[in-house]
């Protein structure tokens, strides 16, 4: 079972930023998960909000701030143990980090109704960029216009359906969307993450993830049900809790 570190070693640090990247590369994680947006300038940055009221105290979007503008604003102002000037990450300097530890990257773009036009021709072309990051590259989205937009760019990019407010009622139309991008990826929020939808997803033929888990017996139920792999804030958790697989 893959352990991903979500939005960094996101515990431990100001989530989606560079120290907790770093952090969760110290820890030794090989797995990552993180948000993309796009500045108004067309920069893409690592952030997981639209807005950077939750981190910053500003009601400033993304999508209004140029990446000189945004560069400057401290993201980790509302994080309670360190809020030591942290800014929001263009994904490059991410990658930088992670880039060369990484077996497998998760790229969950953020772009609900479009609100990013392009961001989807930005990223593959990004990710074309980098040799062999293609093959470790997975992209998901809550958004399904994002996916299929996602999949009309390239046939063979994975993909990953991204389960939001979904209940065991509703996962039969999600596995039929699921089917219409060719995802080869299914994330489930633990919420919902009993042995009867994971076993469903799985005979659909999806690797499942589960989003988000930051205890040992979340973790090990997960395990004992077929999870493929798990979002945690808490990478360091990886050797202590001696997961076979
Ligand atoms: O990608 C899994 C998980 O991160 C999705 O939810 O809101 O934490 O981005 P959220
Ligand atoms: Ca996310």
């Amino acid at each position: 079972m893959k352990i991903i570190s979500h939005r960094g070693a996101s515990a431990y640090a100001p989530e989606n930023t560079l120290k907790a990247f770093r952090l969760a590369v110290e820890m030794g994680s090989r797995d990552f998960e993180f948000d993309v947006h796009q500045t108004k300038d067309g920069y893409l940055v690592v952030h997981h909000d639209y807005s950077l009221l939750g981190t910053a105290g500003r009601d400033v979007k993304i999508a209004d701030l140029s990446w000189a503008e945004l560069k400057k604003i401290n993201v980790a102002q509302h994080y309670r143990a360190d809020k030591a000037f942290q800014h929001v990450p263009r994904l490059e300097e991410v990658m930088d980090i992670i880039g060369p530890a990484a077996d497998w990257l998760n790229f969950e773009v953020k772009n609900d109704g479009n609100v990013y036009p392009g961001i989807e021709e930005k990223l593959l072309a990004f990710i074309n960029s980098k040799p062999g990051m293609f093959a470790k590259s997975l992209v998901s989205s809550f958004d399904h216009g994002t996916l299929k937009r996602c999949r009309e760019l390239s046939h063979d990019l994975k993909l990953a359906y991204l389960g939001h407010g979904l209940s065991t009622v509703l996962l039969l139309p999600a596995i039929k969307k699921a089917r219409a991008v060719r995802a080869v990826n299914f994330h489930l929020a633990l919420r919902i993450a009993f042995k009867i939808n994971v076993s469903r997803i799985k005979k659909a033929g999806f690797n499942v993830c589960v989003y988000t888990v930051n205890t040992k017996k979340d973790a090990r139920r997960m395990q004992e049900i077929g999870v493929d792999g798990i979002f945690t804030n808490h990478p360091d958790l990886l050797g202590k809790w001696t997961l076979k697989g």
